[in-house]
């Protein structure tokens, strides 16, 4: 299968973890203490989508997320087939340069008509989760963008990016339809936890089966040193 070439290129602030979710995607690795990018960088991947018969070559770059080098930037996506904007959930002042930056830049800028995805990174720091979910997919609807949450540090939702993007590149009417994905993660959440109760209540059941046997063994025994060793009431027969 030749792999036909296509230009990706990631966007969004410093340290909302672009190059992890690359090194992610390309080497299953993930770096702590990675140095901010100095410079734009790309590295290749290589993906067969045998229900198309079709195999993609990304050539996904990986630009600089510090204000001052934004300018730049467009030499980079201006013919870009996918232009992945990404944000750390852990911080709104990511999001909205999005939304108050990027979503006009390259509203502006981009050529042709690229597949873009709006990404939700560091997905495993829900707990200090800033950025509302909601706010995130109307904006990605807006764009009409693929929306996906990931974590660069587990992998979450990484491979899907791109297998979504190359999808709807060999397909533009490709619907990635995240109602429908939530839906179904939910539907098999409940299923698992349904299976897990019922487990639980079984195990309870059992302990107490043994419980509820011991303390009537017990009384038996009481019973049967108050009133002999047959444990029968009353004296003559
Ligand atoms: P610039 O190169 O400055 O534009 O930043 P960047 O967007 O490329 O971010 P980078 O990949 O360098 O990651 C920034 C920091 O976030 C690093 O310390 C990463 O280890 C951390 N990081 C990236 N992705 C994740 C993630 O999914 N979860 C967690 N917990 N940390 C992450």
């Amino acid at each position: 299968m030749e792999p036909e070439s296509a230009k990706v290129v990631l966007l969004g602030e410093a340290g909302v973890g672009k190059t992890c979710i690359i090194k992610q995607f390309v080497e299953n690795k993930f770096e702590q203490n990675i140095l901010s990018s100095l410079s734009a960088q790309f590295i290749s991947k290589t993906i067969e989508y045998q229900d198309f018969g079709r195999a993609i070559k990304f050539d996904i770059w990986d630009t600089v997320g510090q204000e001052r080098f934004r300018s730049m930037a467009k030499i980079f996506y201006k013919d870009a087939k996918a232009i992945i904007l990404v944000y750390d959930i852990t911080s709104q002042k990511s999001f909205d340069a999005l939304n108050n930056f990027w979503y006009d830049e390259i509203k502006n800028n981009s050529a042709g008509n690229p597949v873009y995805a709006v990404v939700g990174n560091k997905n495993d720091l829900y707990q200090n989760q800033q950025v509302d979910i909601n706010e995130a997919k109307d904006f990605a609807k807006k764009l009409g963008a693929i929306f996906q949450l990931t974590s660069a540090k587990n992998g979450e939702g990484i491979a899907a990016i791109f297998d979504n993007i190359g999808k709807k590149i060999i397909k533009p009417s490709f619907q990635y339809d995240e109602e429908e994905k939530l839906a179904k993660d939910n539907y098999n959440k409940k299923k698992e936890e349904e299976r897990n109760t019922k487990i639980r209540i079984k195990l309870n059941n059992n302990n107490n089966g043994n419980n509820n046997n011991s303390t009537e063994n017990k009384d038996n025994n009481n019973t049967n040193k108050k009133n002999g060793k047959n444990g029968k009431k009353g004296g003559c027969c």
